[in-house]
């Protein structure tokens, strides 16, 4: 087996081919300190067996032209892993992985990482970091955008999802490995400011942040990101308690971890680390098995093995695991990239229809007053303003680094071709104030072009404000620039950047029918909108298709679905904000007592897992199988739901639950079941969810462990997180 395999390797192994191993380098060509970017060096570490992975490098031709030197000049042929971030496509881009959350499908979400796995195979990629499972409550991160939201539930079939996605099933295998990341807890980054510390007591750990990466671990992950913050105190990349005791032990990883990107290295710069020496022992000794970017492996192991302060024996175990991925993957028997030049023009057209579908089925109809969507088909004057309209690459969303803008549907594009008998124009508008601060400019999305002088400015809203007075209907686009959603992206309030709020308030003055299209993955203060603007569409970045995926949504070829994998909130003021949390003290029985803000409402602005569509469902006669039950028995909850619109549709019928005592207080409510399912007008469907140990065990502190307890439940199923329809149920022992 690949374990044997790589054990055989290792003896014959020297000590330094082995720290080469642990060794993986950026390939990039970017000013980043401490990133060696001269490609001569690159090929004398790959001869020298100093390279065990590569990251960044996507070329086809460069990756065999590398990996050839590994195969036929280094001593022991070991070939090298190229692992990128493959985070929601490649050649062919997907919606951002919270807008495929949006889905509720995980079924999609396993089509699209497969089709991304495939796309990037054939550039030689055998390693995808991703998927990202980290749970986001705080919408001021910018990451928020690359995880499934707030809920470990959703999170955790997301995870399951994504793994089987990308690496295939036991019957299927696909030489391809996902990484589990960041582990664990960086969504929780204090203030929402990315790479900020963390504090996270162990029941929430176990509650909330773990559940996603459980899953992803049953499902067979092959990898593991260590993430880059403190953990309570302690930097996630030479956390022993994150990285064995947690991860080792309790979930029982096989497989190797990484760390993230320089995060050995700045085990010295969290002040965690006398030094780079010390850094290497740290995350050695924590059981990070691979160094991304910061060769301090490379540069001090060997003196930590020399004076004995590492053993052989922990060097072969960083190792093992590295090289069995390695055989598991295939890549001794073949190493190459296969790619053409055709290949990204046949992938895109093989892939293009799926993309289209996942865009559509991201969305989230937030408000449809007096059903102004759909539109008619034979609308004759249609007005497409706002910034996003007619952009192409921040459609693709962010970490959509090889997916080339010019295949991508802008909305307006789409729109046109949607209504080819229609009149359909385009006004910028406004420009999204300011170019997001970068010092990589071209590096992680579109550039910005030259601000607007004031003219200009005053100019160009003047004509979307006259072309919106002359059309039938106005379809606005406003929302973010992909970069505003990516990595150290955080944001201190929601609003909508620059003077787009004043773009859709002058239009809306006019008095037509609008449409709002908001472009972002974080959810946006649309406090002004909600009230204001008759339709609302969350449509996130939905990668290649967008504006296809769009166009079908607005006139009714595609009926709206999803629903918000994260709570809304009116404000940022009300951050943290989740459909989760457990029932405040509230000592009187008086209004006024309660936890609650005096300047604004403590509800959200739309609630965890609403959405509309464009017909009309019953969710009713909730069934449950018995009224008691004991502590190892199930109850299954059956609801019958009915399409009683006029159209075919989905509908996302969610199941909520709350144990009313114990020895801990539980969430108000947590959701433990969903389905997503079509019927056509008319149709009735019965849905049933099961109950059982797993629904309803949790961590608790007081037993400092899992537990199952009699108590009291309350049931819900319905089609948001704010679900009347309820039951309960007694849990004996
Ligand atoms: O995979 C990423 C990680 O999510 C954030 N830091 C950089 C890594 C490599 O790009």
């Amino acid at each position: 087996n690949d374990t044997d395999r790589a054990e055989a390797l290792l003896k014959q192994m020297t000590t330094e081919e082995k720290i080469g191993q642990l060794n993986q380098p950026f390939y990039i060509k970017l000013p980043i300190p401490g990133v060696k970017t001269d490609p001569v060096s690159y090929e004398d570490h790959v001869r020298h067996g100093e390279v065990g992975s590569f990251l960044f490098l996507t070329d086809p031709k460069e990756i065999n032209r590398l990996q050839k030197i590994a195969m036929t000049e280094q001593r022991l042929h070991i070939p090298i892993l190229f692992g990128f971030d493959v985070i929601h496509g490649f050649d062919t881009e997907f919606p951002v992985p919270l807008a495929v959350a949006a889905s509720w499908d995980p079924t999609m979400a396993e089509q699209a990482q497969g089709i991304a796995a495939e796309e990037a195979g054939h550039a030689g990629l055998r390693w995808s970091f991703a998927p990202m499972l980290d749970i986001a409550r705080d919408p001021r991160w910018g990451r928020i955008s690359e995880g499934a939201g707030e809920d470990p539930y959703l999170g955790a079939a997301m995870a399951r999802a994504q793994v089987r996605g990308f690496q295939g099933t036991p019957e299927n295998p696909r030489p391809f490995i996902a990484t589990l990341k960041h582990f664990a807890g960086y969504g929780a980054a204090e203030g929402g400011r990315d790479y900020d510390a963390v504090y996270i007591p162990e029941e929430q750990m176990q509650n909330v942040y773990l559940p996603p990466f459980r899953a992803g671990i049953e499902a067979g992950a092959g990898t593991v990101m260590s993430a880059y913050m403190d953990l309570n105190d302690v930097p996630a990349a030479g956390n022993v308690h994150l990285l064995q005791d947690t991860l080792r032990a309790e979930l029982g990883f096989k497989g190797f971890v990484v760390s993230d990107a320089f995060a050995v290295g700045s085990l010295v710069t969290q002040g965690f680390a006398k030094d780079a020496t010390d850094a290497t022992f740290r995350g050695a000794t924590a059981g990070v098995n691979m160094d991304m970017g910061s060769a301090t492996y490379l540069a001090h192991m060997k003196s930590l093995l020399d004076q004995g302060q590492l053993t052989p024996t922990q060097l072969d175990d960083l190792v093992r695991p590295i090289l069995a991925a390695k055989y598991h993957l295939g890549l001794f028997e073949n190493a190459y990239a296969d790619a053409t030049e055709q290949t990204h023009a046949e992938m895109l057209a093989k892939h293009r229809q799926m993309a289209r579908t996942a865009a559509a089925r991201s969305a989230v109809l937030l408000k449809n007053e007096g059903s102004l969507l759909p539109l008619a088909k034979t609308t004759k004057h249609v007005a497409v303003i706002g910034p996003l309209g007619n952009s192409k690459g921040d459609m693709n969303g962010p970490w959509s680094l090889t997916a080339k803008a010019e295949d991508t549907v802008s909305v307006f594009d789409g729109i046109r071709a949607k209504l080819p008998d229609s009149h359909v124009e385009y006004a910028e508008g406004v420009q999204i104030a300011k170019a997001f601060p970068s010092s990589f400019d071209g590096f992680i999305g579109p550039k910005i072009e030259t601000p607007w002088s004031p003219e200009e400015a005053d100019r160009q809203m003047k004509s979307a404000l006259q072309l919106a007075g002359k059309s039938d209907v106005v379809i606005v686009t406003l929302g973010e620039l992909s970069v505003m959603d990516f990595e150290y992206s955080s944001r201190s309030s929601l609003n909508l950047p620059g003077k787009q709020l004043e773009l859709l308030e002058k239009i809306q003055a006019l008095g037509k029918p609008v449409v709002l299209l908001l472009f972002s993955t974080r959810p946006l203060d649309l406090s002004w909108a909600s009230e204001h603007i008759p339709a609302i569409m969350d449509c996130y970045f939905g990668g290649t298709e967008t504006g296809n995926a769009v166009a079908d949504l607005l006139v009714g070829d595609a009926v709206p679905g999803g629903k918000l994998p994260v709570t809304w909130p009116r404000t940022s003021g009300q951050i943290p904000i989740y459909y989760a949390h457990t029932t405040s003290h509230k000592p009187y029985d008086s209004p006024d007592f309660t936890s609650r803000y005096w300047d604004a409402p403590t509800s959200p602005l739309y609630p965890f897992g609403y959405g509309l569509s464009y017909s009309t469902f019953t969710i009713s006669d909730l069934r449950l199988t018995a009224k008691t039950a004991q502590l190892d028995e199930s109850i299954t909850a059956t609801v019958t739901v009915a399409n009683t619109g006029s159209r075919a549709a989905d509908e996302v019928v969610q199941l909520y639950l709350h144990q009313r005592f114990g020895s801990a207080s539980r969430p108000v409510r947590q959701l433990k079941g969903f389905r997503r399912i079509t019927l056509q007008p008319g149709q009735k469907q019965e849905v049933s969810f099961t109950i059982g140990r797993d629904e309803r065990n949790y961590w608790s502190a007081a037993k400092n462990g899992w537990v199952v307890e009699p108590s009291d439940f309350d049931v819900w199923v319905g089609n948001s997180s704010t679900a009347t329809l309820h039951d309960s149920f007694s849990v004996m022992r």
